[in-house]
C-alpha cells in the first residue's frame, strides 16, 4: 500500500505541536526537514543548541528531541495518522534523530491512546512552584508507570528513605553548580543578564521562588542572578519519580524522551503538575547513585517531581516560530 503524503500545512501544524515539548533550558534543540516528494519527515538535532558544559554527550538533547517526537506522534494520532519512526537510522549522521513516515491509522486503538493526550500538549508546563503536601493515588502512579512502559522505559516511585537520599543528591549537585557556575544556565536564562523577551530559554517568570529552607526540590535558576525574588515553603514530602531505560545509548535516550513526555502529558491530563530535575544526572559520579538499589537496574534518564499545584501548574515558556525550525524540501 502506498504511503500517504501529508500536505505542507499539515506538516507545519504537526511541527508546531511537536515544538511544545520540554527541552533542557528550553533550548528547543530540534530541526525538522520535510522531503515532500518522498513524504518523509526528518527530525534533526541542532548543533548550535548543544550544551557542552552540562550535556557533553548530548544525552539531554536527545531526550528533548524524543519528547518532541512523542508530541508529533500525538498530534498525528489526533489527525488520524500513525507515524512510523526509525530512531538514529544513519550511524554516520548522529544529528538525524529520527526518520518519520506517515501511515494511515490501522485501528482506533492504535491511535486512540496517543490522541487522548492531545489536549494536554498546550497545557503542559514545567512547574518550579511548591506543590500541595497531598499524596498521588497509587492507581495514578501505576497509570503513569504504564505510560512509560508503553514507550519502552521504566518509571519508579521511590519510597521514604530513597526520596531523602535523592533530595540530598539534588542538593549536592545544586551546591556544586552554585560554586562552580554553569555557563549553559547563564546562556539560556532570560531576564537576568539576557533580555526577558526571547523565543527560547527560561524566562524569569518561570524560575519560581527560592526555597525557604535548605532543601532544594528544583533547579534554582535564580541563584546568583542578582535579582530579588520571594521565598516559599516547598512541600515537606516531595513526590519524585525516576525514569530509566535498560541501556544507555542515543537510541535509548530518544526512547526515554518519548516516555518522559508521555508521562508528563498523562499527568497533565489529570491535573497533576510536573517538574524536572537533571542536575544530579549531569555529574556521572552522582548519576549512578540515583538508581533504586533494590528494584532499579538500568540507566537513570530523568528525575521527575509530581504533585498538585497550589492553583498554578507553572509558567508558560515561549517557542520559536515554525519557520525557524522547519525546512520544506522538494
Ligand atoms: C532533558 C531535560 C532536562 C531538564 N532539566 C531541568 C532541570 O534540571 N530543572 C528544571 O527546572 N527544568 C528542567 N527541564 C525543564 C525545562 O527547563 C523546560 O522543559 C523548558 O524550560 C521549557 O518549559 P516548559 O516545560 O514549561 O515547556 C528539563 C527538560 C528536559 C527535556
Amino acid at each position: 500500500m502506498p504511503m500517504p503524503h501529508i500536505s505542507p500545512p499539515t506538516v507545519r501544524g504537526l511541527v508546531r505541536d511537536a515544538a511544545t515539548a520540554p527541552s533542557m533550558h528550553n533550548a528547543q534543540p530540534w530541526r525538522f526537514v520535510y522531503h515532500r516528494n518522498a513524504g518523509v519527515l526528518d527530525l534533526r538535532s541542532d548543533a548550535a543548541r548543544d550544551m557542552t558544559y552540562a550535556d557533553p554527550d548530548n544525552r539531554a538533547q536527545y531526550l528533548g528531541c524524543g519528547a518532541a517526537l512523542l508530541n508529533l506522534r500525538v498530534a498525528a494520532a489526533h489527525n488520524g495518522l500513525v507515524m512510523h519512526t526509525s530512531l538514529l537510522p544513519d550511524a554516520d549522521d548522529p544529528r538525524l534523530v529520527a526518520r518519520i513516515r506517515p501511515g494511515t491509522a490501522g485501528t482506533a486503538a492504535a491511535t486512540g491512546a496517543l490522541a487522548s493526550l492531545y489536549p494536554a500538549l498546550s497545557r503542559r508546563h514545567t512547574s518550579r512552584l511548591p506543590f500541595e503536601d497531598h499524596p498521588l493515588p497509587d492507581e495514578l502512579k501505576q497509570l503513569l508507570a504504564r505510560e512509560a512502559e508503553a514507550e519502552g522505559a521504566r518509571l519508579l516511585f521511590p519510597g521514604g528513605w530513597h526520596v531523602r537520599f535523592l533530595l540530598d543528591l539534588i542538593a549536592e549537585a545544586e551546591t556544586y553548580a552554585e560554586h562552580a557556575g554553569d555557563p549553559d544556565e547563564a546562556r539560556w536564562l532570560r531576564g537576568a543578564t539576557a533580555p526577558e523577551a526571547a523565543d527560547d530559554g527560561v524566562p524569569w517568570s518561570a524560575v519560581g521562588p527560592a526555597s525557604e529552607d535548605t532543601a532544594w526540590h528544583t533547579r534554582d535558576f535564580g541563584r546568583g542572578a542578582g535579582r530579588d525574588r520571594s521565598a516559599a515553603r516547598f512541600e515537606r514530602r516531595p513526590q519524585l519519580a525516576v525514569l530509566s531505560t535498560a541501556d544507555d545509548d542515543p537510541p535509548r535516550w530518544v526512547v526515554a524522551g518519548q516516555a518522559l513526555e508521555r508521562v508528563l502529558l498523562a499527568a497533565t491530563t489529570v491535573h497533576v503538575a510536573t517538574g524536572l530535575t537533571t542536575q544530579p544526572l549531569e555529574r556521572q559520579s552522582l548519576r549512578w547513585l540515583l538508581r533504586d538499589p533494590v528494584r532499579g537496574g538500568g540507566a537513570v534518564q530523568m528525575l521527575l517531581r509530581l504533585g498538585y499545584g497550589q492553583g498554578s501548574t507553572g509558567a508558560v515558556t515561549r517557542r520559536r516560530p515554525v519557520d525557524d525550525i522547519l525546512d520544506l524540501e522538494p
